[in-house]
């Protein structure tokens, strides 16, 4: 059995987020969204808040655990094959690549990148909170569960 284990902030969950989540589904047997409890960055929703959107977003098909230190860490303890991220840009891509040979040193850890559909690229959790802010709409760019948690959030 394969697992594939999808860390992030996720502050909030968007459909690019999707896009890679629904495409490991498709690769591995199971697929465990890790989201980061940080307490130094400045979120929008907690991280219990977050882990409930995606299981909402989910239901069982996917775990949903919250993790702090180190990935390598949360990754033995789950006992999962692999880390997937998804690529939008070039950016990402240096960003990604230095993490992921950091972490096959750390633990011989391997990182499988997902190229993210072109037409969801430019879309990032933190232009999402922005537009949310400023009155825009978020439609489509993240799931309608998240929409309503932006617009409950900011009422
Ligand atoms: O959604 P993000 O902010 O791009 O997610 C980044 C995340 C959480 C995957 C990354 O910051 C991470 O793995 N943090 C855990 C701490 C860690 O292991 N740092 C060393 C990485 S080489």
């Amino acid at each position: 059995m394969t697992t594939a284990l999808c860390p992030g902030s996720f502050d909030p969950p968007t459909s690019g987020h999707i896009d890679v989540i629904d495409r490991a589904l498709s690769l591995f047997d199971r697929v465990i969204v890790a989201v980061i409890d940080n307490p130094s960055k400045d979120a929008m929703f907690t991280a219990e808040e977050r882990v409930a959107l995606w299981s909402e977003i989910y239901g069982d098909r996917v775990d949903v655990t919250r993790f702090s230190g180190l990935i390598v860490d949360h990754v033995t303890e789950q006992g999962a094959d692999t880390v997937v991220k998804g690529l939008r840009t070039v950016e990402d891509y240096e960003y990604e690549l230095q993490m992921a040979q950091m972490n096959r040193h750390l633990s011989g850890m391997e990182t499988v990148f997902l190229p993210t559909k072109p037409e969801l690229a430019y879309i990032s959790s933190s232009l999402v909170k922005e537009i949310a802010k400023l009155g825009g709409s978020v439609g489509g760019l993240v799931p309608d569960v998240v929409e309503k948690a932006l617009k409950e959030k900011l009422s």
